[in-house]
């Protein structure tokens, strides 16, 4: 196949941005024809393919050219920037969108039993973690002195084990840190995934399917809280329901046939539509109302 014809995307594996990743592509509209253990997927319906690699390793692929694009969190992004600033050199992968899911932050959690006043408490202590650029250039920044040990997993045991005091690890719902008896006391880092994309200039073909993917997702990303209302009101009432309708620019005003002094109202909102929302408008006159959910949208 023509390396020039078609994009290559990766994303996580097997993991807690997996699913998420793929179904923002299938959203985009990506069709992709995937065997079970195969890493990589071929687009069927767009000139785009998907390479299944482990997370850490998307930065370097992504610079080094080897993918076109990469979903990554921030967190293995900024440990990867960091890494590479320590050895003087500069990374280039260039972030295209920050976007709405795979939210986590990196916290430092000491064991339940252990005493924490604030950061001071951990100068002299041995701190676990799979981030130790992060880790480290935190410290820095504070002014601590302690001793970190860089773990390649299962740092949420390393307390346990006697291996470390205290532990620094992404923490997502909580549950983690909970099992293990361990207390989140401090955020280094907050993080989301990342689109990325390669520093070399691409062909053109290949460019311009990157904008294009680039606008299906921020409608993706803007249609998720969106909603299309419809409703029918007393054209006197019209100021105030306009106040009422949730981040909406300008509504469309139809007649409504046989009704001079009812129109039909339609909106797309861009914020949730609660049912207070729809009780207050009901309240200041609107009748009919219908909220649907917005499927596509293109700007
Ligand atoms: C992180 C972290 C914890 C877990 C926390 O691992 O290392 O194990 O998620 O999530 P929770 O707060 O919801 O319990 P991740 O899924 O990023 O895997 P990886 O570090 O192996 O890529
Ligand atoms: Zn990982």
């Amino acid at each position: 196949m023509d390396k020039d014809s078609r994009l290559k995307l990766a994303i996580q594996k097997s993991g807690r941005l997996t699913d998420h990743s793929l179904d923002l592509l299938g959203r985009c509209g990506l069709k992709l024809s995937r065997g079970k253990d195969q890493l990589m997927a071929f687009g069927e319906n767009l000139p785009l393919d998907v390479l299944f690699v482990r997370d850490d390793d998307i930065p370097d692929l992504v610079q080094e050219d080897v993918s076109d694009l990469g979903l990554v969190g921030l967190n293995v992004l900024e440990e990867r920037r960091l890494e590479m600033a320590a050895r003087g050199a500069t990374a280039r992968f260039e972030v295209l969108r920050p976007l709405d899911f795979g939210h986590c932050r990196l916290s430092l959690a000491v064991p339940e039993g252990m005493a924490w006043k604030d950061l001071s408490s951990i100068a002299g202590l041995r701190i676990a973690t799979t981030y130790p650029a992060l880790l480290a250039s935190f410290l820095k920044q504070n002014g601590i002195t302690a001793e970190i040990v860089t773990l390649s997993g299962a740092v949420e045991i390393a307390p346990r084990l006697g291996r470390a005091d205290m532990i620094c690890d992404l923490v997502s719902s909580g549950s983690t840190l909970q099992a293990n008896h361990l207390r989140e006391v401090h955020t280094i880092l907050k993080s989301q995934v990342v689109l990325i994309r390669t520093p070399v200039k691409l062909p053109e073909f290949k460019e311009s399917w990157i904008s294009r993917l680039l606008l299906r997702i921020d409608g993706v990303e803007q249609v998720k809280e969106s909603k299309y209302i419809m409703l029918h009101a007393p054209r006197s009432a019209l100021p105030r329901i306009r106040e009422l309708l949730p981040g909406s620019e300008s509504p469309t005003i139809i007649p409504l046939e046989g009704s001079p002094d009812k129109v039909a109202v339609h909106a797309v909102c861009r914020e949730n539509v609660f049912w207070e929302t729809l009780e207050s408008l009901k309240a200041a006159g609107a009748s009919a109302l219908l909220v649907l959910p917005v499927e596509k949208m293109l700007n």
